[in-house]
């Protein structure tokens, strides 16, 4: 199902002509499903925002719409919808509400594992539960206008819309923060302009996405030099060439709590902010690897399992921008020199984790956001 695009060139407010569009899925096949830990226990620490949701008496009256924006395969939108669910379906009509569970991510999500995750869910096999699901970048409209009554999208929208910075700033670091700081404002303004649009009167929005610490606390600092450091030794080696280790791109943005704010003030006629704070979420193989330690268990064999779920958990979200920068600066490497040179990098970066980092703390700052449409 994956649909990989190269290089977009055209004009954007930005003052920028090349840019990067951002249509990498995270890796297929469920293996994003088994490498999300963190972001479950970022979901985790969102659900009180659920818990609190109020349905008001116009969405009573009506069929009872939910809608995620960025669902990838599905494992950490089920108890959201649970925790949502048993609002809507307690009380006097709990027998006859019928709801509509709508997942949403692009068109080159892992769809397939999505559809196996949902049927494994036994809470939503009602016959009052139906569910749909939506191929759509959620920088567009994804379903009709005033049907939604709960939106909610976790651990997404630091992904930006595309990478403006790209081409013409690679090397200029503070430039290319700022284009991107940019363009997360632009992103932010515009997905909540367009979901102002999908949801009710009354409905709620939840968020949550990577941030950048007020503490200054940097977010897993010893996985990305593991990955640069890797990345630089297949250069030295020849396995990869510099420009394709160049047009390894991933096209993220860490929002300070200033930025949130500063996007929030602009569409403060749309939206009323209940709640904003930021967390620290730490890797949950962290306390694991912990208690093994503690437990006397062999310190080689913990490390090393260690290090493969938390390089393994990175790599589930940005191996492939990897092979989009073979595609990209390597046109001649067919699918399985690429995923060699993958597996390649994938191991070296655990060396290196074991070897400079090892047994480091990986953890990572999220701002939650909860609004409601006025
Ligand atoms: C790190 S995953 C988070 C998935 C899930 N919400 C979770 O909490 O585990 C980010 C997801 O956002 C999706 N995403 C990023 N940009 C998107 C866009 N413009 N439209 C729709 N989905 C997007 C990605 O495809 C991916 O599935």
């Amino acid at each position: 199902m994956a649909a990989q695009t190269q290089s977009n060139s055209s004009n954007n407010d930005l003052g920028h002509s090349t840019f990067l569009e951002n249509d990498v899925p995270m890796q297929g096949d469920g293996y994003y499903n088994s490498h999300s830990a963190l972001q479950a226990a970022a979901m985790h620490r969102a659900l009180s925002l659920f818990d609190t949701i109020s349905v008001n008496t116009t969405q009573k009256s009506d069929k009872f719409t939910v809608a995620e924006y960025g669902c990838a395969q599905g494992a950490n939108s089920l108890l959201p919808i649970e925790h949502i669910l048993k609002l809507r379906h307690s009380g006097d009509d709990a027998e006859t509400v019928e709801s509509h569970l709508i997942f949403s991510d692009r068109p080159g999500n892992d769809f397939n594992t999505l559809v196996q995750t949902i049927e494994q869910a036994e809470f939503l096999k009602k016959p009052t539960i139906f569910t749909s699901m939506v191929a759509k970048s959620f920088y567009e409209r994804v379903v009709p206008k005033n049907s939604v009554d709960v939106g909610f999208s976790l651990a997404t929208l630091h992904h930006l819309q595309q990478s403006p910075a790209f081409v013409s700033t690679q090397n200029d670091a503070e430039r290319s923060l700022e284009l991107n700081r940019q363009q997360a404002h632009q992103d932010l303004v515009r997905f909540l302009t367009l979901r102002s649009q999908e949801l009710r009167r009354g409905g709620t929005l939840i968020l949550s996405f990577v941030s950048r610490s007020s503490t200054g606390t940097l977010n897993y600092p010893n996985l990305i030099d593991s990955c640069r450091q890797a990345l630089v030794q297949m250069v030295m080696d020849k396995k990869i060439t510099p420009e394709a280790a160049g047009a390894f791109s991933v096209p993220t943005y860490d929002r300070t709590f200033e930025d949130v704010q500063k996007s929030l003030a602009e569409i403060k006629h749309l939206w009323q902010m209940d709640e904003l704070f930021e967390a620290e979420i730490t890797h949950p193989a962290y306390e694991q690897l912990q208690k093994a330690q503690a437990s006397g268990a062999d310190p080689e064999t913990t490390s090393r399992s260690y290090a493969d779920t938390v390089i393994d958990w990175m790599m589930a979200v940005i191996a492939g921008y990897f092979t989009k920068a073979l595609q990209i600066a390597a046109p001649q490497l067919d699918g399985n020199a690429r995923q060699e040179l993958l597996t390649e990098w994938i191991n070296r970066t655990k060396d290196v984790f074991l070897q400079k980092h090892r047994d480091s703390k990986v953890s990572c700052w999220f701002i939650f956001v909860k609004l409601i449409r006025l």
